[in-house]
């Protein structure tokens, strides 16, 4: 296949296998293994001189990834906080692809821009938050934690007459960072990026873990009277879905010069139930806000969105110009100059088609039964004798760990960490191990829109009948001891899949 020009007419040919192979493979995923047995055949072969045309390629891809991919679109996928993709979202990210438009400015894509006007506009009412603030699509909460931190790094500098985009931080005293125990990873990845000093950030929580302590934050922003802070605040803790207490510290600080960043990557869709809209109390009067779309509003990877208060701070933040590139207006936004990338997919139409499709209610009715699901699983641990559940379970994630009644202490954790690594392996349900108040732990997060009740009920079953096992691998010593009341007398055997009944 020498040229691509020549392969124009085997494009109809190409959309259509890769269309009857993602039906065929999303038509399994409900009942498939979370990570297949298979070893991942991906050839690794030297880039070929001559190529085997599309068809053929697309043939080898396939086949690679039937074997080696995760099925984390499906509904048993628990592990981190990974969504799947409603078919609104999924059929509109083809389209993104088809179309290939780029979603720099009005110039580049009138229609990616205008699509993402209104899809920003759409999320900022379903989040309760001010139609008035600015926000900027990204390709995850990560980049929107970088971008909503950007805006607060350029809002602290002029608070201090600098221009920091534009002079740099040389010559600025080092920012003051306050947060809880419950800051996420890629917040402090975002503080590095930013060339602020992930060790910088001051962890306002007792034994820095759990909440942000008010009164700890009361005195330090008394304490740095007249200096701009920054206060990152959580909406959602990885481990357990818990929250700060976002309305104490919002109304703390409005009293002084604090930026507060809200990273809501998940559990910024308390807002959109009045069963855990208390949660996010107050978020209207945060200075920005980061969320994910390919974790609970379930749009394929990528995607997230930073919503600032002044958008002014964003466009300062990331503001590019160039004589080609055009010159931007309110009515012709780019995009493109509100975040960090200059070329972009035009994830907004994912975003757009879902809302359109499922409208508040939609998402209102999944992240409820996915709260409902979260309480059926902890009240199954709570009623197994050999599980301990760790954490309240306020949203979608269960924290618990496996504790058969005498199994020695000191020797649970390694008890749980072999456990984690068999449910991996396992495959009926995707979930490893964490470590929560100092005890390695499972903390599965349901936010898939095909999870069922079938689905869940699996992660008590598999949890204590790989348990059972772990007990013999991990604790030898121990093998004489019965097992715990109600735990699965005969394992399955390795690779038995149980399917959910549906
Ligand atoms: C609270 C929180 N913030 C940020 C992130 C980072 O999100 P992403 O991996 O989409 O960039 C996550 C991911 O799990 C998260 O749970």
């Amino acid at each position: 296949m020498p040229d691509p020009i020549s392969d124009h007419a085997n494009l109809a040919a190409a959309l259509d296998l890769a269309a009857s192979e993602a039906k065929a493979y999303l038509a399994g995923i409900d009942d498939a293994l979370v990570r297949p047995r298979t070893s991942n055949a991906t050839p690794d072969v030297d880039l070929p001189d001559e190529g085997i045309g599309s068809l053929a390629a697309l043939a080898e891809l396939i086949e690679s990834a039937d074997e080696g991919s995760t099925r984390s679109a499906g509904p048993r996928f628990f592990h981190f906080v990974m969504g799947g993709g409603t078919p609104a979202a999924l059929g509109a990210d083809w389209l993104a692809s088809t179309l290939d438009q780029n979603a720099y400015n009005w110039i580049s894509s009138p229609f990616a821009s205008r699509v993402e006007q209104v899809t920003v506009a759409w999320l900022q009412d379903l989040f309760g938050l001010p139609g008035d603030w600015g926000g900027v699509i990204t390709t995850g909460a990560t980049m929107a934690n970088f971008a909503g931190l950007a805006a607060a790094r350029r809002w602290w500098g002029l608070q201090q007459g600098v221009d920091v985009e534009a002079e740099g931080l040389s010559g600025l005293p080092p920012m003051t960072i306050v947060s809880g125990g419950y800051i996420h990873v890629s917040a402090l990845k975002a503080i590095a990026m930013l060339g602020l000093g992930r060790d910088r950030v001051k962890r306002l929580s007792r034994d820095g873990a759990g909440r942000i302590d008010l009164d700890a934050l009361a005195s330090v922003l008394q304490e740095r009277n007249q200096e701009p802070v920054v206060i990152i605040a959580n909406a959602g803790d990885v481990n357990t879905g818990d929250f700060d207490p976002l309305a104490d510290i919002l109304a703390i600080g409005r009293k002084h010069r604090a930026w507060v960043h809200v990273d809501g990557a998940f559990g910024l869709f308390a807002a959109v139930s009045p069963i855990t809209r208390h949660l996010v109390e107050g978020l209207e009067h945060a200075d920005s806000v980061a969320v994910d779309g390919h974790k609970w509003l379930n749009v394929p990877y990528d995607s997230g969105y930073a919503f600032v208060r002044d958008a002014a701070y964003l466009a300062g933040a990331f503001g590019a110009s160039a004589s080609y590139l055009g010159k931007d207006a309110a009515a012709r936004p780019a995009f493109g100059n509100l975040g960090p990338e200059m070329s972009r997919r035009a994830r907004s139409l994912a975003v757009w088609a879902t809302l359109r499709a499922y409208g508040r209610s939609g998402i209102r009715t999944m992240v409820e039964r996915h709260l409902r699901l979260a309480q059926r699983v902890a009240a199954q641990v709570d009623a197994a004798p050999d599980l301990e559940r760790l954490a309240e379970v306020p949203l979608n994630v269960v924290c618990f760990r496996f504790h058969p009644p005498g199994f020695p202490e000191d020797r649970l954790d390694d008890l749980n960490r072999r456990l984690g690594e068999m449910v991996l392996d396992d495959g009926r349900v995707y979930f490893g191990t964490t470590v929560y108040d100092g005890k390695v732990a499972v903390r599965p997060a349901i936010v898939n829109w095909r999870t069922r009740e079938e689905d869940v009920d699996l992660i008590v079953t598999v949890v204590r009948e790989l348990g059972a096992r772990a007990i013999v691998q991990a604790a030898p010593g121990w093998s004489q001891a019965k097992p715990a009341q109600g735990a699965a007398e005969e394992p399955a055997a390795p690779g038995e899949v149980v399917k959910p009944q549906r």
